[in-house]
């Protein structure tokens, strides 16, 4: 019988692997340049956790969470996100305690949502992302969006387009909430039944809606910037100040109010433009919550983050036409002849590894012609050729492979040899 794999999940092959340990790489990097350290959830948490990090209203809770009971009777939750889990962890640990405040934060790892599988849409993602904890100051809202923009940006993306949004605090968003009831209730039964749930549980999220995006109504609902208060319309300003001092372009949205519970003032998607991206544009999406920590248990912490997956940064850069610098190929395959000399080269592929370059040898007793072109198809830089002749003389034959050039090198000195010709 054969096995499928299951829907929206993938296989990542060899070939492909490295386009996703090269993004990682450049995502850790960043990451340590702006002083944010990794953290590891485990993948399953209390089915709890997400219904009060995430909202019990939002799709991911009602409709997209792998939900299971472990052999105790226990509901666990594959992690459908990253934030409750790092939020649970800061919480659990005591990172408020710790002086260096804000606790800045990244993860990268699966995530797990039942949703329908489309192009850039899976049911198992890897998200990159970064939570920088106990800080109400809106320069590190722009850092963490100037994160987000810098990965992108590094690996040659061009066709971005950052939008933000502020939603305000408590009294904001109070305020708005009853207008969008005044605004929608009347008609409310011209929306989707989602909607209507909507109306009632968190009015705020109808604008999220993907359904009656094109409503008449939607286009005349209350904006949620006519009714930030002081503080809050001062923190956006702030927020805005601050990106356009880093010449980060943004454009503001007053509808991007995000699928998930748990978002006050700052929130920003990042967009991709580019042609035949397909119907899912956003690469990325985050913002500032509170309430959040306090939910899960710890004192009242302001927060902020985002989060991206590697698979909709992959499309982008396939849909921008962009190919990562990835070398391929080895740096020496090892092309031993007759018995004697194939004993010798499991020694100096070993020696050769041990020194730091690429190396690899014949496994399948191939012959000459066979194990050069086996040394072609891995694209290797240099074949060095050991005969029993050589052998008895302590000599190696080397080969560039790019020139053609070759050179008989004393047995001895293949190792430094070949590392000066590869530096
Ligand atoms: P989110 O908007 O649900 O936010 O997801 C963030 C990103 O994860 C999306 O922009 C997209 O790149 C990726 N993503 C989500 N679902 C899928 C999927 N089914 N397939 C592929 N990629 C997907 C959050 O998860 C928040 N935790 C972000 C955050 C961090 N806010 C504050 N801190």
């Amino acid at each position: 019988m054969a096995f499928q794999i299951p829907r929206g999940t993938q296989d990542i092959l060899p070939g492909e692997v490295e386009k996703w340990q090269y993004v990682e790489k450049i995502a850790r990097d960043i990451c340590k340049r702006y002083n944010y350290h990794e953290i590891r959830t485990p993948i399953f948490e209390h089915t709890e956790l997400f219904l009060r990090g995430v909202g019990d209203t939002t799709d991911i809770v009602q409709k997209e969470m792998y939900t299971f009971e472990d052999r105790a009777g226990r509901s666990m939750t594959l992690r459908p996100e990253g934030t409750a889990p790092v939020v649970r962890s800061f919480v659990e640990n005591k990172m408020y305690g710790n002086p260096n405040q804000p606790i800045k934060l990244y993860y990268i790892g699966p995530m797990f949502r039942y949703e329908r599988p489309q192009a850039g849409r899976f049911r198992q993602f890897v998200q990159f992302g970064v939570e920088a904890i106990g800080s109400n100051d809106p320069a590190i809202d722009a850092e963490v969006i100037a994160m987000a923009m810098e990965l992108y940006r590094s690996l040659g993306l061009k066709k971005l387009r950052l939008v933000i949004n502020s939603l305000g605090d408590v009294e904001t968003r109070k305020a708005h909430r009853q207008a969008l009831i005044d605004h929608f209730k009347n008609r409310i039964h011209e929306l989707c039944e989602d909607c209507q749930v909507r109306l009632e549980k968190n009015p705020l999220r109808i604008l999220d809606c993907k359904k009656d995006r094109d409503h008449e109504l939607m286009a005349t609902a209350p904006s949620i910037l006519d009714y930030l208060n002081d503080e809050s319309r001062h923190y956006f300003e702030k927020v805005k100040a601050y990106l356009t001092k880093l010449g980060i372009p943004f454009e503001v949205d007053p509808r991007l109010v995000r699928g998930l519970d748990y978002y006050h003032h700052t929130t920003f998607e990042i967009m991709s433009d580019a042609e035949g991206f397909g119907a899912i544009t956003t690469l990325c999406g985050g913002g500032r919550y509170s309430g959040l920590v306090q939910e899960i248990g710890g004192p009242e912490t302001p927060g902020i983050g985002f989060a991206l997956s590697i698979e909709r940064l992959l499309a982008a850069l396939d849909a921008e036409g962009i190919t990562l610098p990835i070398s391929e190929g080895i740096d020496c395959y090892v092309v031993a002849v007759g018995e004697k000399a194939k004993d010798e080269s499991v020694l100096l592929v070993h020696e050769l590894r041990k020194a730091g370059i690429v190396a690899d040898k014949d496994y399948q007793d191939r012959k000459i012609k066979a194990q050069l072109k086996a040394a072609d198809r891995l694209n290797a830089k240099f074949v060095a050729i050991l005969g029993d002749d050589e052998l008895a003389k302590e000599v190696i034959n080397i080969k560039e492979m790019s020139t053609g050039e070759q050179m008989e090198v004393p047995l001895h000195s293949v190792v430094d040899y070949l590392k000066e010709r590869l530096s």
